[in-house]
């Protein structure tokens, strides 16, 4: 089978190569844009705001499948990034009749509602959200698609972006608040790799909520994260509710139909830490 990915880069993507590379009857090529991690021969260099360019890269390798992760919340030009990227790989995907895996968040949610449904209309109340909302209108478009709604996601031998901004704040002994009143479902990102593969050889189509199974506030997630890395500074950490925040509240996600579907488990975030630590390794 051969898989596209776009966002080799990504946090996600440094994680889904490498597993990808091992499949023995996988051929792969990913793209980045402005640097290569991992600095493999599959790798080619695309923006996806260039329309023709990411129709040329589709075009060549005829991939059967598409992952497409790039579309997050970090850097500039979020919009344009994660609405005309999802249009140009939509476009590319029909032209060679790929099956569409699209990476979306729980943030389409405004956090009043909880838990949410794959059925649950989108409700977003920031600009990523609004964003993500309407590119998963424009993959729902597309007959071969999943879309995957998301939370958090973290490994533990690759720090994630929160906890690194997060321990590069209190090291530098500036001021860390972490929300008690938001609450999530933070993914280990081996899960949500693995169930990105289990989707690119499944025929369900549609959305699809692959989170972690236990729901935790971001101060509660925040305080594993720390704990697990060993960063001891917390001189200038608070915890407590976040007031007048552009993020949501509570989108915990019901994943019951992924549960069913998948074989991957879903696990929470102190079941990954059980797993993983040296005690339980022997
Ligand atoms: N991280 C989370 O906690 C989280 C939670 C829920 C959902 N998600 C979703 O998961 C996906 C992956 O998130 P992530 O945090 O792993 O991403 P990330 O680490 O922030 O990576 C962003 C990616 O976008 C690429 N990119 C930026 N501008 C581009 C352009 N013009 N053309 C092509 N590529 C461009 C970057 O390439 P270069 O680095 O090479 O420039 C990089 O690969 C996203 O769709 C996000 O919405 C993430």
């Amino acid at each position: 089978m051969r898989i596209l990915i776009t966002g080799g880069s990504s946090y996600l993507g440094q994680h889904l190569v490498p597993l990808i590379l091992k499949q023995a009857a996988v051929d792969l090529r990913y793209s980045y844009f402005q640097h290569d991690p991992l600095e493999r021969s599959q790798g080619r260099r695309l923006d996806m705001l260039d329309k023709a360019a990411v129709r040329q890269l589709v075009m060549e390798y005829s991939p059967k499948v598409i992952i497409h992760t790039v579309g997050s919340n970090r850097g500039s030009g979020i919009d344009a990034i994660i609405r005309q990227g999802t249009s140009h790989i939509v476009a590319a995907a029909a032209a060679v009749n790929a099956r569409l895996i699209h990476i979306s968040t729980d943030v389409v949610f405004n956090g009043l509602d909880a838990p949410y449904e794959e059925g649950d209309e989108p409700t977003p109340v920031n600009e990523y959200g609004r964003a993500k909302a309407a590119a998963e209108l424009i993959v729902a478009n597309y007959a071969d698609h999943v879309i995957i709604r998301t939370s958090l996601i973290y490994g533990l031998r690759q720090m994630d972006h929160g906890t690194r901004w997060m321990s590069e704040a209190l090291r530098a002994k500036q001021p860390v608040t972490l929300f008690s009143n938001q609450r999530r479902n933070p993914i280990w990102v081996e899960t949500l790799c693995q169930a990105c593969l289990e989707l690119a050889d499944s025929s369900y189509t549609g959305l699809l909520h692959v989170a972690g199974g236990q729901t935790m506030s971001r101060a509660d997630f925040a305080l594993r994260m720390l704990d697990w890395w060993g960063i001891k500074e917390r001189s200038t950490l608070t915890v407590g509710p976040s007031v007048g925040s552009h993020w949501p509240l509570d989108c915990e996600l019901n994943l019951g139909r992924a549960g069913n579907l998948l074989s991957t488990p879903l696990l929470g975030v102190d079941e990954v830490i059980q797993l993983s630590s040296p005690i339980s390794g022997g």
